[in-house]
């Protein structure tokens, strides 16, 4: 992990739940940040394969990440507000006036935090408490794991309240103009899966990476358990497209007032709703298809909505394809796959056809390399990669605008055997997905990746379905990866291939909106299931 550890005399706290600004102390940073152009931002969301650094700093613990898609320090905080100083440095980016409709130029982006003196960060208390307070939560989670089948109710419940429709649906109506530099209305048909790939089979769509919230909002509205009555309900479904709400003020000149307005709004509405009010909204979940960091706006930076941060905003489960690792009511699920199966026989064609799938790469990767990123590993592992020889190794270079289309990306993973994942953006990727949903078997780098992540869809095992190389290794040449992959036995591969195939594959997709399904039980089922499990626990 590329770590600065900045030390203060104070004792860690254990304090779990952070309410205040994680990123206090950035507010140099953060000015920096809020006076950028709207079109260095844009640059963010159209990469997803993106560069990351994470940073963690004393006092407690703080594992801060710089950001393209944020364009901002992404801190995942345990402990009580910072008041330490973090090296940063930014370089000039004054010059970063270009268009960004055509492929980006990494090389021109400033890479906004250097780190000082990488420490071991193992051997630190704090960190390691840290960790160990994440994995606490994580059994917490995993311990609401259900097998019950889809359509036993028994008697429980879900309502899915029937919001306003400038909560939902007129979102989606601001398509156009959600972002400056595309339309986004070509992503939200076919019930927001987005439109067909039918280079890649039937199923196949170009889903948008955020549009799980209207995805699982259509699921939602046909579960056998779903009543009309609340007073008949547990479980309560707040259909709120709060990431298309913050998206859509990613790139406009407004307040934090203005960007806040409609959370706050939606929490007036719901204290008029009597089963919000009965148990504080402990029975309530909401769906956001953004990262948690969006919607945990602080005082310094002008980037995304406070919902997730408002005190009535605390007990509800939220369902975020990437969690806050310290908050126990964040719970992660797999970021969508361009793939929604809608019968079994779907998911079993699919699996035959990836388990016999000729991978003639060993490795593979799909990504950019991050110049100014000095903490970044990437560049180590395409040096490594194009290195290789044999054709050991595939770069698929999305600098040069390879990885545009879904479908050259997926070939390209179900052509290989391991899939190189270290970290994008933020910690997760939806890479990592793509990669699982293709049989190949990912290699990670980074635990916040998805070990700490996604307790529901993927086993605490992690050897079942991964490779782990600690990014600090890699960093510091400790590690060939490509010698290190090569070692792993045929049978260890395969049993890995299989097991994610076989087992894992299903329950990692969302199944298209009418979707049946009886073997197997997607992403979808998997995660309203357990989620009645957990309402069941409150009483
Ligand atoms: C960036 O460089 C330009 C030209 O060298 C200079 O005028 C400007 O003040 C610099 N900006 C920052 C934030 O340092
Ligand atoms: C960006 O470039 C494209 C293609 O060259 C052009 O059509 C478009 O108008 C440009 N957009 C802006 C905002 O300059
Ligand atoms: C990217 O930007 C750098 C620095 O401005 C420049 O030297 C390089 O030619 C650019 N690359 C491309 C592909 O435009
Ligand atoms: C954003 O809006 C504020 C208030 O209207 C204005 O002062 C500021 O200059 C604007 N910033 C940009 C980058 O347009
Ligand atoms: C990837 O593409 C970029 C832009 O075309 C180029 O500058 C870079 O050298 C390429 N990287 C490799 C390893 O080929």
């Amino acid at each position: 992990m590329a770590v600065s550890m900045s030390r203060k005399r104070s004792k860690p706290s254990r304090k779990l739940e952070a309410r205040e600004p994680a990123c206090s102390c950035f507010t140099t940073l953060c000015n920096f940040l809020s006076r950028i152009s709207a079109a260095i931002f844009l640059l963010f969301l159209i990469y997803t394969w993106s560069s990351f650094s994470t940073i963690i700093t004393g006092k407690v613990i703080h594992v801060c990440v710089s950001s393209r898609k944020l364009n901002n320090l992404y801190c995942l905080s345990a402990g009580t507000h910072p008041t330490f100083e973090i090296p940063i440095s930014i370089k000039n980016s004054s010059s970063i006036t270009r268009n960004f409709t055509e492929h980006a130029n990494f090389s021109t982006i400033p890479y906004l935090i250097s780190s000082r003196g990488a420490a071991d960060i193992n051997k630190d208390e704090e960190v390691a408490n840290a960790i160990k307070v994440v994995e606490e939560q994580l059994q917490l989670h995993r311990s609401w794991r259900s097998d019950r089948k889809d359509g036993a109710c028994d008697g429980q419940g879900l309502y899915v309240y029937d919001l306003p429709s400038k909560f939902n649906k007129d979102l989606v109506g601001q398509c156009r103009d959600m972002v400056p530099w595309a339309d986004f209305c070509r992503y939200f048909s076919n019930e927001a899966l987005g439109e067909p790939i039918p280079k890649l089979g039937k199923r196949w769509y170009q889903t948008h990476q955020y549009s799980l919230e209207l995805i699982f909002h259509s699921r939602i509205l046909k579960h056998p358990c779903r009543v009309h009555n609340a007073d008949d309900a547990k479980l309560f479904y707040v259909p709120f497209y709060g990431g298309l709400d913050v998206l859509r003020w990613h790139f406009k000149n407004v307040s934090g007032d203005v960007k806040d307005s409609l959370a706050l709004e939606l929490l007036k509405w719901l204290e008029k709703q009597r089963p919000w009010t009965k148990n504080s909204g402990k029975d309530h979940v909401f769906v956001l298809g953004k990262i948690s960091w969006d919607f945990r706006r602080t005082s310094e930076s002008a980037w995304g909505t406070r919902l997730l941060e408002l005190d009535k905003m605390q007990n509800p489960v939220k369902l975020l394809i990437e969690r806050q690792p310290w908050h126990v009511n964040d719970i992660g699920i797999p970021h969508p796959t361009y793939f929604h199966p809608h019968s079994d026989d779907d998911i079993i064609a699919w699996q035959l056809k990836i388990i016999r799938s000729n991978r003639k790469n060993l490795i593979s990767f799909a990504g950019a390399a991050r110049p100014d990123a000095q903490d970044n590993i990437r560049s180590i592992l395409i040096e490594q990669c194009t290195s290789a020889g044999n054709g050991k190794c595939q770069f698929l270079n999305c600098s040069s605008g390879m990885c545009d289309e879904p479908e050259s990306i997926i070939e390209l993973f179900m052509e290989s055997v391991f899939c190189l994942q270290p970290p994008g953006d933020s910690p997760t990727r939806k890479s990592l997905f793509d990669s699982l949903v293709s049989g190949c078997i990912p290699v990670l780098f980074d635990p916040f990746t998805a070990y700490y992540q996604y307790p529901w869809h993927l086993p605490e095992e992690h050897v079942k379905y991964s490779v782990f190389i600690d990014q600090k290794e890699v960093k510091q040449m400790n590690v060939n990866v490509v010698e290190r992959l090569t070692s792993v036995s045929a049978t260890e591969t395969e049993n890995m291939k299989r097991y994610i195939v076989y087992e894992l594959l299903p329950g990692l997709m969302y199944g298209d909106a009418n979707a049946e399904l009886e073997k197997f039980q997607d992403a979808f089922a998997i995660t309203v299931n357990n989620l009645f499990e957990r309402v069941g626990r409150l009483e």
